[in-house]
């Protein structure tokens, strides 16, 4: 059966250029506005008492994009690290960077280290913070380390399957996500999470992300709760069919 709610959600904040273009603005206008959105869903996420919530900020490929939007994006988190510290420790939230965090611009890595460091304590929601993550970079550097585990001898290649390749990605301990959730209307991962997808249930919003709100968390959750997630076994009550 699957619980009604689950105990990690991901999401992909898509839609904020598009946001920005329709009211005339530069698109960094759509990531401010996408930053306040994300700490509504934090909010609502925790309220609702979810336990993990990853959202993937910053992919390997956004390195591409026209650089004033790039420091832009940086200097957001850097911002958001700051400003949003306190609250975020106060309600218990913890927060995690995941991905290639030395790489960021100094403000924006230290910003992030230090949210982390504050809020180490947390005891109620977990948020992964995906800066400069990638799915394939992230297995790659799995792959890389356990490589380097065999030549020591500390792992024999026939022990490698998937839980123990789990435990050499970036996401580890933490579980994976039950439902991502993408919205701005695509159907795609973007190299977000590709092992830890595996059984995740996907749902696809048009909403664009600066505008996603409560009620839209909501509408997923609701679809969530109709799936029926199998794990590539059968349906426990056998009536329904294959
Ligand atoms: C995709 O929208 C969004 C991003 C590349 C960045 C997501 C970042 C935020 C929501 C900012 C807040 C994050 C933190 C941690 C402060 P897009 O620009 O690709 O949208 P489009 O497809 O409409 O162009």
């Amino acid at each position: 059966m699957t619980p009604t709610l689950p105990d990690h959600i991901a999401i992909i904040m898509d839609g904020n250029g598009r946001w920005a273009s329709d009211r005339g603005l530069p698109k960094v206008h759509g990531h401010r506005a996408g930053a306040r959105s994300l700490r509504r869903i934090i909010e609502e996420c925790d309220r609702l008492d979810v336990s993990y919530l990853t959202v993937f900020a910053f992919s390997t490929e956004n390195w591409s994009r026209p650089p004033d939007e790039v420091d832009a994006l940086m200097a957001l988190m850097a911002e958001f690290s700051r400003s949003e510290a306190d609250d975020l420790r106060n309600q218990g939230v913890r927060v995690i960077p995941m991905g290639s965090i030395d790489e960021l611009p100094a403000m924006a890595r230290m910003g992030l280290r230090s949210l982390a460091e504050l809020t180490a304590s947390g005891e109620g929601l977990t948020l992964l913070l995906a800066v400069n993550y990638g799915g394939r970079s992230d297995l790659a550097r799995a792959a890389r380390r356990l490589a380097e585990e065999c030549l020591k001898g500390h792992v024999r290649p026939e022990e490698i399957d998937g839980r123990v390749l789990g435990e050499y990605l970036l996401s580890y301990p933490h579980p994976d996500p039950d439902l991502i959730i993408r919205t701005g209307g695509e159907w795609r991962l973007s190299n977000f999470y590709l092992f830890q997808a595996a059984y995740a249930e996907f749902f696809s919003s048009p909403v664009y992300w600066p505008d996603f709100g409560p009620e839209h968390l909501a509408a997923a959750l609701q679809a969530y709760a109709g799936r029926q997630r199998r794990f590539g076994g059968r349906p426990t009550d056998d009536s329904e069919g294959g």
